[in-house]
């Protein structure tokens, strides 16, 4: 059958490692698709920048929009970034064209999932957005996909990687926290804007993300109950410790009687728990599922490899024909999240 073109938006250290994967693994690729996986278009902001992989087989287009909707794309890959700007006006164009999308953007999603999820099932494209959520974890496959028997009675997790950095050195290494901050900025970790990773708010859009699926309600960020590390000292890590625990920025949702909870906020947790174990720049996800129990899953939440890696698995689900929606069922049989957090004055 026809190969299946990719156009990617976005060369960075994401967009470069799925453009080394396409290129070094062609013919697994094809082995395993049953048809030949192709890049044709490309979109950066700088061109001439190096990036470590050959971009000449492709054509070039400056503008995200106009490679979205060129005729030789069939999968458009924004890795662009940004909940609004080039990367939302390019996934809708790409959307209205037909055309299905993978996208890395946990911040376009977090605030626009519903109504882009809507676009794609109104032109018949899909929208999946793997690696949004914990990198590597190939956790919005499994929820949407593996444990779709179960009905989901906890989601929880460490989704920003930095963040654990930072709590880790400032554990292990006896670091203040502005000390471990500037280590992780040294070792480039952090956002552009850093506020993203330590007020918690990349890890909330994730977690808005994973409620969504694991609930079946509308994604809602702006109810996710948020605080970040930036007022942890060592002192309350030596006390935590002291007492056999850890403190990690943690989500957690569930479904209760009044409505979605949703929270992002530096918990104690047992120092013996997969949880309390997990050190460095690394993600964890923890699922109950009511038929399953708990899976607890542990890797790379960013990194070329690991990011790169979620993007190839939407792709290759695209090219093997699997068309499954968004969040896992219907964009209108979302439920509106009611939030359980009372916000009463
Ligand atoms: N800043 C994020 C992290 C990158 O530290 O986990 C991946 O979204």
């Amino acid at each position: 059958s026809h190969p299946l073109r990719l156009g990617i938006a976005g060369l960075g250290t994401v967009g470069a490692g799925v453009v080394k994967i396409v290129r070094q693994k062609a013919a697994l690729l094809a082995e395993r698709a049953g048809r030949e996986v192709q890049i044709t278009a490309v979109s950066a902001r700088n061109r001439d920048k190096d990036r470590g992989v050959s971009l000449t087989d492709y054509a070039w287009e400056d503008d995200p929009v106009a490679l979205a909707t060129r005729d030789d794309v069939d999968v458009y890959i924004e890795l662009v970034g940004g909940s609004d700007g080039p990367a939302k006006a390019s996934v809708e164009a790409a959307l209205k064209a037909g055309k299905d999308v993978v996208t890395a953007n946990k911040a376009l999603l977090a605030h626009h999932g519903q109504e882009l999820a809507e676009l794609a099932e109104a032109n018949g494209a899909v929208l999946r957005f793997e690696a949004a959520v914990a990198g590597g974890i190939p956790i919005i496959k499994a929820l949407t996909e593996s444990l779709a028997g179960n009905e989901v009675q906890r989601v929880m997790g460490v989704m920003n990687g930095t963040c654990n950095y930072i709590l880790t050195r400032m554990e292990d290494g006896g670091l203040t926290y502005d000390e471990a901050f500037a280590e992780a900025d040294g070792l480039g970790y952090l956002e552009a804007d850093p506020n993203l990773d330590v007020g918690g708010i990349d890890a909330g859009h994730k977690l808005s993300l994973l409620a969504a699926i694991a609930f079946g309600t509308q994604v809602n960020f702006d109810a996710v109950e948020l605080e970040g590390i930036g007022k942890i000292t060592i002192e309350d890590i030596r006390q935590a410790c002291d007492m056999g625990y850890k403190i990690k920025l943690l989500g957690v949702s569930r479904m209760t009687g009044r409505g979605l909870e949703q929270t992002m906020t530096p918990c104690l947790v047992p120092a013996s728990s997969p949880l309390g174990q997990l050190v460095g720049g690394t993600n964890m996800v923890v699922v109950e599922g009511d038929q399953v129990g708990q899976i607890v899953m542990r890797g790379a939440g960013a990194g070329e490899g690991p990011t790169a890696s979620a993007v190839m698995g939407d792709v290759m689900d695209i090219a093997r024909g699997l068309r499954v929606s968004t969040f896992g069922q219907a964009a209108s049989s979302l439920k509106p999240a009611t939030p359980a957090q009372s916000t009463m004055p």
